[in-house]
């Protein structure tokens, strides 16, 4: 297995081109399954779980194409895929391939809405803590689907198709607000969408689902309403940049010291988080084409902080956070309200001399002086990233086991920060 080794302590200087996001490429992706067209999605990031995602497409008997590297092109350039749901033999997802990724669940919404038929695994635990699928259940049934379960399977039927409805979500979930928004651009008559989830990953599906023809009004806001439609067509849509990636780097530069400019991406869509890393005492500017963020000489201020769905601060950079804050002047708090146990970077932290202590839903990060490099183990995908960052400031140094994780979402990591001046680089193994 890979390992990715660190030696702490080099500022980062330079220009990181940020990649598509993984968040949207996966749902834009499970929608070219709603037409019989073919959808081409640009700017796809080269990420192992956008290669699980169109092995799950394969099986149902999508046809895909991946456009080859121009001459000069880096592996950095985001892909060109091609997505045609003409013949589609299959609408079971198993689930053997359901488990390694929980947005393939997603699928259940256009097979159901385009077949009338569609038979998923529930995607079960995850290392996050409890991930449950009710509500995403809750929206296709009002939606007129007929639901069972049957052996670990929601089997969703309607074989007349699917009607608008209204559907209300007790609380903000983005793959609900996905399936919601995919099953009812097919669905006969409008479906209102109510407290929907506001991140801009749910826009940039609309804005996909509107080029292949779809009647959707409101997305971004909490009310989207769906004029159903009886068939998609083909489109050509870019993914948005990847906010997650975005704020990871960023929050690097302000723990190592430096000046970067983030490019191809957009402050609007971390707002929240850039917010915060101004009051840690880096100096964020917007440029051209996206962000440059700075922080000279001077130390870090402590900032609370609490995950909130957008346009909060996002829980996909709470650990990258935590990480930060363990240099900080002082002590932060950290409250996680969008997933419980989202804490397993605390122990790994700690291995580097962090000094975090939990209370429920609650991290209390008291920062110190110094961090010493040490070996330790990634254990999912934003907390493995949270590591990277510790390590660049930490003392002699970090090794990090199990990158897998790292490799599910983050593009050319190293390559990237290398460039910037960090002394990283990926042990082959
Ligand atoms: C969530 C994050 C998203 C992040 C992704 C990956 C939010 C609002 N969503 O999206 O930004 O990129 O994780 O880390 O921050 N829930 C239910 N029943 C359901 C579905 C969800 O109770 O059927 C709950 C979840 O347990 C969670 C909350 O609703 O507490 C939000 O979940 P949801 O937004 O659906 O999760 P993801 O789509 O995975």
């Amino acid at each position: 297995m890979d390992r990715i080794r660190i030696r702490g302590g080099a500022p980062l200087h330079g220009l990181i081109p940020i990649s598509g996001a993984k968040n949207a490429a996966l749902p834009l992706m499970i929608a070219s399954l709603l037409t019989e067209d073919t959808l081409e999605l640009g700017n796809v990031p080269r990420l192992a779980d956008i290669s699980s995602l169109l092995r799950i497409m394969s099986n149902f008997g999508v046809d895909h194409s991946i456009a080859g590297r121009r001459p000069g092109q880096s592996t950095e350039t985001g892909q060109t895929i091609r997505l045609t749901a003409r013949n589609v033999i299959d609408t079971t997802a198993p689930y053997e391939l359901v488990s390694t990724m929980r947005a393939s669940f997603w699928v259940i919404a256009p097979l159901v809405a385009r077949f009338g038929h569609a038979k998923v695994s529930m995607p079960g635990g995850c290392a996050i803590g409890t991930r449950p699928v009710d509500l995403l259940i809750m929206a296709l049934a009002k939606l007129g689907a007929a639901i069972e379960i049957e052996a670990g399977y929601v089997v969703a039927t309607a074989p007349k198709g699917l009607r608008g409805a209204e559907i209300d979500f007790p609380k903000v979930t983005v793959g609900g607000t996905h399936v919601a928004l995919m099953a009812a651009t097919l669905a006969q008559g409008t479906t209102v969408i109510r407290n929907a989830a506001r991140e801009p990953e749910v826009v940039d599906l609309a804005e996909c689902l509107i080029k292949m023809g779809a009647k959707i009004q409101g997305a971004g806001s909490s009310e989207i309403v769906v004029e159903g439609v009886t068939s998609l067509h083909g489109a050509s849509h870019d993914v948005m940049p990847d906010r997650i990636e975005t704020g990871t780097y960023a929050m690097a530069v302000a723990m190592t010291g430096g000046d970067l400019v983030l490019d191809n991406t957009r402050a609007d869509y971390l707002q929240a988080a850039l917010d915060v890393l101004g009051q840690a005492g880096a100096e964020v500017t917007s440029t051209h084409g996206g962000i440059r963020i700075r922080r000279n000489g001077n130390g870090l201020m402590p900032v609370d902080v609490t995950t909130d769905p957008f346009p909060g601060f996002p829980t996909d950079l709470q650990a990258q956070f935590m990480a930060l804050m363990t240099r900080a002047n002082g002590t932060s708090r950290i409250r996680e309200t969008i997933f419980e146990n989202r804490f397993m970077h605390v122990q790994e932290l700690a291995r580097l001399g962090a000094q975090i202590r939990l209370d429920g839903d609650s991290a209390y990060v008291d920062g110190v002086p110094g961090l010493k490099g040490a070996p330790v183990m990634a254990t999912d995908l934003r907390a493995s990233v949270s590591l990277v960052i510790a390590g660049l400031v930490a003392d002699g140094e970090t090794t990090i086991n199990r990158v897998y994780h790292l490799d599910r979402g983050f593009e050319a990591l190293e390559a990237k920060l290398a460039r910037c001046g960090a002394l990283i680089e990926r042990v082959r193994g």
